[in-house]
């Protein structure tokens, strides 16, 4: 089946200035070589501490960020940035739900405006037919119809990213791009905009890059996971795999600071901590970029980046130590 989106060997590096007068120019390596699929229906959580790069990969998937090379198609098509058709056709098939339901919506608008503007935007029928299909999107997220004439004022957080992923759906989009959807909301509403999300998937089968730095919400709402760290993807595989059988050392140390459901398993689990900083993406490590934190590092991860490569019959790694490839043993031998 041909992916929803196909990214391949994605960089997107931002110059800097920096030093004396400011005329040293480096690069930030927000996204350095990142290559996955999205297939129609499915949802895959990319997850990572802050900073290394899950926004500015969103952002170049959504077209907004112009890739420093690499190539981006969706649904069979290369998607060229700065090419105005290309923009126009992201803009309707790729929605995106930010953190911050508030700073989302625009206060001096009512909800029906708000919800209504990408169908008017794209001339998406008359006025009549645009405030039916308002009163059916506030119905979808759970809100009444009468709510489309108030302001986003009058609703509490929870209800906000209702109104959100309202208008990210008016346009009937494929793939929505939700980066940290609930990280702003009361931890008792989390689970409300959750199931909401995973019930609209069904329903209209639509695809997700969930962006998350939690991985407890990870497990229960994405098909598959990608672990990211300092631009690079560490780890990929079916969601079950990779809580089951993390292969990467930093996989192991993210789940391991993730409460088991079963408490008995909780108190005999260790918990890895990590020890030193997140190098900075404008000088990253010469070899692994894990290798200042690892607890496992040798010789040859200060030297060679390690490749992702297979290590399961879904799951790729990228670890000198746990997931060599031919080509790496010889390299290492
Ligand atoms: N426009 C920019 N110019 C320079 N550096 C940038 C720019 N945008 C992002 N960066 C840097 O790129 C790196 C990745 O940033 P990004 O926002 O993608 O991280 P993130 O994984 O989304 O983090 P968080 O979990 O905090 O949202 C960071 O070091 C950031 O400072
Ligand atoms: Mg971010």
């Amino acid at each position: 089946m041909t992916p929803l989106l196909s990214v391949r060997d994605l960089k997107v590096h931002f110059p800097i200035r920096k030093g004396f007068f400011r005329g040293e120019i480096r690069n930030v390596k927000a996204v350095d070589g990142v290559t996955f699929d999205i297939a129609p229906g499915e949802s895959l959580a990319l997850v990572g501490e802050s900073g290394c790069g899950k926004s500015t990969l969103g952002a170049a998937v959504l077209g907004m960020q112009v890739p420093t090379s690499g190539t981006i198609s969706f649904a069979g098509e290369a998607v060229r940035h700065g090419e105005s058709a290309t923009r126009t056709r992201l803009s309707r098939d790729i929605q995106t739900v930010f953190q911050d339901p508030v700073a989302a919506l625009n206060p001096k608008m009512s909800v029906g405006d708000s919800i209504a503007e990408p169908l008017a935007i794209h001339g998406v029928g008359d006025a009549k037919s645009r405030a039916e299909r308002v009163a059916e999107l506030l119905r979808l997220v759970g809100l009444h119809p009468q709510h489309a004439e108030r302001r986003p004022n009058a609703f509490s957080g929870g209800q906000r990213q209702r109104i959100v992923i309202a208008r990210a759906l008016a346009l009937q989009p494929k793939l929505l791009i939700l980066d940290e959807p609930v990280s702003a909301l009361d931890v008792s509403i989390r689970s409300q905009i959750l199931n909401l999300l995973l019930d609209l998937q069904k329903r209209f089968g639509l695809s997700y890059l969930f962006i998350s730095h939690d991985l407890s919400v990870v497990r229960h709402f994405a098909d598959r996971v990608a672990v990211m760290y300092l631009g690079k993807l560490v780890e990929t595989g079916p969601t079950d795999t990779v809580f089951a059988r993390p292969v990467h050392p930093y996989t192991e140390a993210l789940l391991s600071a993730v409460p088991l459901p079963d408490p008995v398993l909780q108190r005999t689990r260790k918990r890895i901590v990590l020890t030193g900083d997140l190098p900075s993406p404008a000088n990253p490590p010469k070899g692994c970029a894990f290798v200042t934190r690892c607890p496992l590092a040798v010789d040859i991860c200060r030297l060679d980046p390690p490749p992702l490569v297979q290590v399961g019959k879904a799951q790729q790694a990228a670890c000198h130590l746990r997931a060599a490839a031919p080509a790496q043993e010889g390299l290492s031998a």
